[in-house]
């Protein structure tokens, strides 16, 4: 990769990084909760995490090359805030157990189990009021049929987490099949993943029966599957420290894991094969796609 390339790439991360952390402080601002309520969502909102899903909104927006137009914006925060409810609902001890989260303490461990379980309801429904807001607009409109449709898209992928969660679950110490796995990371994961790249589409007006948006649905699909393969691997492959999160956390519990299925050469292998299936889907893709083929590459070489 030469240093431009890779400039580039840093370029295309930070600044969704710096937008979508912008956008989140101003919802939380704004927004009217009580104490310590607030300050569980804030913990579990503001510090940390890679804004990956929040990126890929705003990059599939750029696909027009024009500038990321409101309705992004507010997917953004939407889909993000659904994935910091996942995690604070993921780590809770009737779940993965987990004490640590994006280098802190996990919200249940800050704040209780009980806060930190409303901390993750009133996310989600903060998401979808978000959604159907105008907020971010410079003249206060919201273009109705795109928010609906976002919604439904928002929704069914929030609704996915929850199933993959659930057959999570019942997959611990139990043997599966490549299929099961699939089927489970594809919904815990992928779904959300893919979300994000499909409401950005349609911020920017494109229709959900158009050949573009299929491209990039099997676009999202590959990208969100091997996200989850690599988040498999990394919990085998990387320290604490790196991930900010237990490392070994599937091993205790005796997850289903695509390490655990194939192997660890194996799992990389095919986190890589399923990385090349997104590229090949996104070349199908019309407009710009510098911004989302330097983010699917990013997650390719992500050490956490
Ligand atoms: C972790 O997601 C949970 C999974 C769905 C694998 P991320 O790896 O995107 O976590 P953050 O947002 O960067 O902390
Ligand atoms: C995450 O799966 C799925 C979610 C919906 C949050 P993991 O349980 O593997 O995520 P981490 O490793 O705890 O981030
Ligand atoms: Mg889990
Ligand atoms: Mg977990
Ligand atoms: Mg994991």
């Amino acid at each position: 990769m030469t240093v431009a390339a890779s400039g580039h790439r840093q370029q295309v991360v930070e600044q969704a990084k710096q937008m979508v952390q912008q956008d989140l402080q101003t919802v939380l601002d704004t927004y009217p909760l009580v104490s310590p309520l607030k300050e569980a969502v804030n913990h579990a909102v503001m510090l940390g995490g890679k804004r990956v899903r929040p990126a890929l909104a705003y990059a599939t927006a750029r696909l027009n090359a024009g500038n990321v137009p409101a309705a992004a914006r507010r997917a953004a925060v939407a889909v993000e805030l659904i994935h910091c409810y996942s995690l604070i609902h993921d780590d809770l001890p009737c779940m993965d157990d987990d004490d640590l989260r994006r280098g802190q303490p996990t919200v249940h461990i800050k704040y209780g189990e009980a806060n930190a379980l409303l901390a993750g309801d009133v996310l989600q429904s903060m998401a979808f009021d978000v959604l159907t807001s105008s907020l971010f607009a410079d003249d206060g409109s919201c273009d109705l049929l795109i928010a609906a449709r976002q919604v439904q898209v928002l929704a069914r992928a929030a609704s996915a987490m929850v199933v993959g969660q659930t057959l999570d679950l019942a997959a611990e110490q139990q043997p599966v099949n490549q299929q099961q796995l699939e089927s489970i990371h594809l919904n815990k994961t992928g779904a959300l993943i893919q979300s994000a790249i499909g409401m950005g589409a349609l911020s920017v007006g494109m229709q959900s029966d158009s050949a573009d948006y299929v491209s990039l649905q099997a676009f999202g699909r590959h990208l969100g599957l091997a996200f989850q393969v690599q988040d498999d691997v990394l919990d085998i492959t990387a320290t604490t420290d790196q991930l900010g999160k237990p490392a070994q956390s599937d091993l205790k519990l005796q997850k289903a894991t695509y390490p655990a299925l194939m192997g660890l050469d194996g799992a990389t292998q095919y986190a890589a094969t399923l990385h090349e299936q997104a590229l090949g889907a996104l070349q199908q893709v019309a407009g710009d796609s510098t911004a989302l083929r330097e983010l699917a590459l990013f997650l390719l070489h992500r050490a956490s």
